[in-house]
């Protein structure tokens, strides 16, 4: 993509945790940004908060993203304000630990519309735009676990949209070939954010767990690379990430010493 600054964006999950980091990326790069979340105080405040330290226009959307008419909304809203929607970050989500047998049905539905409908129903509201301006760029943050296999236990549903998530966005890009559109996959490891603050046996030692830095700087490469190159994935994982803890338990030792 050319010249970033000037440019509209939508994050959606912008109000904390990694939504917010990487909102700010975008707006240290003069992006204007139109931020999603369903709780309008936060999602106000960290869009003041964005806009006065990078001097960029924040539009604050409460959306829902389970909700096609709350997505038809967000995108009908910043098009009104901006004109165009030239960047998508499809971060909102949601995480759920439970062994499969105890998992409760309406989990199920939540996260499949958070997790996986959502960001493919946005894109679907976006891209015939992006289409016709031969440019655009679409991040989809998907999670450090879809590198286990098997995955992770008690995140199989989470973790298994995930998967099918990487695989839509890996998919779309071979589709979109013609139309110069970037689309990136982001596979954090496990962050110190509220949506890890409450899982178990993950959190117990913090120090294990990323901070945002990381993310940030991968969404500041995907976006600031040329348009005629695309970071399809960026992994970006802590090596003690409780993810990759070895099944057999051994200890690496240099074969010199
Ligand atoms: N933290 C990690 O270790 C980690 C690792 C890998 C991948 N990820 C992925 O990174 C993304 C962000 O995670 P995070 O750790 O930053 O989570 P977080 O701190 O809990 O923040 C989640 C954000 O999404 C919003 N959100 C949740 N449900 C929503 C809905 N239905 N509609 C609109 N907004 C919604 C929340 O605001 P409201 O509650 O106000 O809606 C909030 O702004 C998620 O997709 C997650 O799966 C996280």
């Amino acid at each position: 993509m050319s010249e970033l600054k000037g440019k509209t964006a939508i994050v959606t999950g912008a109000s904390r945790g990694i939504g917010k980091a990487i909102a700010s990326v975008a707006a240290s790069l003069g992006i204007n940004l139109s931020i999603a979340a369903r709780q309008e105080g936060p999602l106000k405040e960290a869009a003041d908060e964005i806009a006065k330290k990078y001097k960029v226009e924040v539009l604050a959307v409460a959306c829902d993203v389970t909700k096609l008419t709350d997505l038809e909304n967000l995108v009908n809203k910043t098009k009104e304000k901006f004109g165009k929607v030239d960047i998508l970050i499809n971060n909102a989500g949601v995480s759920s630990q439970y062994p499969f047998q105890e998992q409760p049905m309406e989990d199920f539905e939540r996260l499949a519309h958070t997790n996986y409908l959502g960001y493919v129903r946005l894109i679907r509201l976006v891209i015939n735009d992006m289409i016709q301006r031969k440019q655009g760029a679409i991040i989809n943050m998907v999670s450090g676990s879809t590198l286990c296999d098997p995955l992770p236990r008690n995140f199989l549903v989470y973790s298994s949209l995930k998967v099918g998530l990487r695989a839509f966005s890996k998919g779309l890009f071979w589709e979109l070939r013609d139309h110069g559109i970037k689309i990136t996959s982001i596979l954090p490891g496990v962050t110190d954010t509220d949506l890890t603050g409450k899982l178990k046996e993950v959190t117990g030692n913090t120090s294990r767990l990323m901070t945002t830095e990381a993310i940030e700087n991968a969404v500041k490469f995907a976006l600031t690379v040329p348009a005629n190159v695309c970071p399809l994935e960026i992994a970006v994982i802590n090596q003690q990430t409780p993810w990759t803890a070895p099944v057999i338990p051994f200890k690496q030792v240099h074969p010199d010493k």
